[in-house]
């Protein structure tokens, strides 16, 4: 792995265990030592966080980059650099690519296309199908493969598992945690088929409705509890979710997800604003479910947030609902957003390092991550907490250009972002170490 020295100067260090005035010190990308008045030797370069909060490096366990196939949106370039432009060091990235990431093949296809263009380090989930569930066991050894993804409703593209045979084989193959995105296919397409015509984005939530992600999820845990197969749940979006999962007490075996859309936006408003714009799968709902949400990410019974950074054009999504694409860019928000959280009481700085660095590390077995401490990676990001907003639509390094919090006002925006050493991106623009990116690693 490459690395470099730095030497960051009069931060703010934020931790598991609260905020602490230190300077980190990094060689050869990887941390020394974290505390005050470090001494280095001469030449170190440095970097001054004149009392600024330095975070270390965000992981985004669940990114959609489009490449292969579909570049238009997003390739592995501008998602990473929009994810370095937001504090997130480390991306995994899902398989609903154009093909989809189904081979071992097309998963080196992935890190082979990464190599010397991304400005996060990243890995790749493969995704789950009938003809491949069998052989997972031996594909998610892959180098760079950080799991297995299964699509138990449709959503973007065309991987599906929608029956509990097929999803039961997948959870026998192998051994590593299984990421679901838990719809249940049989209630969605009874539902699609019944849609009157002229059905407004606003009744999204409705058409996906609460019974849908419940049913998938009460089926996924059962399968879980029957095969003894650790699974992870993204995207969480109803109350009734939580519920279940804080009832079945299923401990290390379910770990859970949750996006900013969820925690931050609500029906109907949301659709209101920005129509379309606000359309994923599982829906943005009612208060009640982003009150729950927030309420069980504070309280661990989430593990971790993931934006499901899911890019489309604005041409794309201004197709008539139900033809408009699903799915929200978010790489670079999650970090401003949670500090809105902060501001407004209802996280603790300490939960940010615990909910997108340490969370995500432990959930996907991610090596040389996390808090910052003498031995892990030297990646961190610098935050100004005085920028205090509007959020300009002009920061955005996503393809898709646009994100229903451009307006918002802040509470503190990513000044730097180091990775191994390297400043990745800083101001607003790509630092001069370049495209530093690598896979990582898994165990
Ligand atoms: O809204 C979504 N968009 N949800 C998904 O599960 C997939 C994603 C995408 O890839 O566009």
């Amino acid at each position: 792995m490459s690395g470099a020295d730095l030497l960051v100067r009069g931060g703010r260090v934020v931790g598991l265990d609260g905020v602490r005035a230190a300077d980190v010190h990094i060689r050869r990308g990887s941390v020394h030592a974290v505390g005050p008045e470090l001494a280095v030797p001469a030449g170190t370069p440095v970097l001054e966080a004149r009392g600024r909060l330095v975070f270390p490096g965000l992981i985004d366990p669940q990114v959609h980059f489009r490449e292969p196939g579909m570049e238009h949106k997003e390739d592995l370039a501008s998602g990473t650099l929009a994810a370095a432009a937001g504090g997130v060091t480390s991306v995994l990235e899902m398989p609903n690519t154009k093909p989809p990431t189904t081979t071992p093949e097309l998963l080196r296809d992935k890190v082979s296309r990464a190599r010397g263009r991304t400005y996060s380090d990243h890995g790749f989930f493969l995704g789950a199908t009938a003809q491949n569930a069998d052989r997972l066991g031996e594909y998610e050894a892959e180098p760079g493969c950080c799991g297995v993804k299964v699509f138990l409703g449709s959503s973007t593209g065309d991987l599906l598992v929608p029956d509990d045979a097929t999803l039961e084989r997948v959870l026998r193959s192998g051994a590593r945690r299984v990421a679901v995105h838990s719809e249940d296919e049989y209630r969605l397409r009874e539902r699609y088929a019944a849609l009157p015509a002229g059905t407004s984005v606003r009744q999204h939530p409705e058409v996906r409705d609460v019974e849908c992600a419940l049913r998938a999820t009460r089926r996924l845990l059962d399968l879980a509890e029957r095969t003894g197969r650790r699974v992870h749940l993204l995207h969480v979006s109803t109350a009734e979710e939580i519920a279940l999962l804080r009832e079945r007490r299923l401990g290390d075996l379910v770990t859970a997800e949750v996006t900013m859309n969820h925690l931050f936006l609500a029906a109907p408003e949301c659709y209101e604003s920005h129509g379309t714009l606000a359309q994923m799968n599982p829906p943005v709902r009612e208060p009640r479910h982003r009150d729950a949400l927030r309420a069980a990410l504070a309280d661990g019974t989430l593990t971790c947030i993931g934006s499901d950074h899911a890019p489309h054009t604005l041409a794309e999504k201004a197709r008539p609902y139900p033809e408009s694409p699903s799915g929200i860019p978010g790489v670079q928000t999650i970090l401003p957003l949670l500090l809105l959280a902060v501001r407004d009481g209802w996280l603790r700085l300490p939960d940010v390092v615990r909910v997108c660095v340490t969370g995500p590390a432990r959930v996907w077995g991610i090596q040389a991550k996390g808090e910052l401490a003498s031995g892990v990676d030297g990646d961190l990001v610098v935050v100004d907490q005085e920028e205090r907003g509007p959020l300009a639509r002009e920061w955005l390094r996503s393809r898709a250009g646009y994100s229903p919090f451009v307006g918002w006002s802040l509470a503190g925006w990513p000044v730097a972002t180091v990775l191994r050493g390297h400043v990745v991106y800083a101001q607003h623009a790509v630092g001069a170490a370049g495209a530093r990116g690598e896979v990582l690693r898994f165990g």
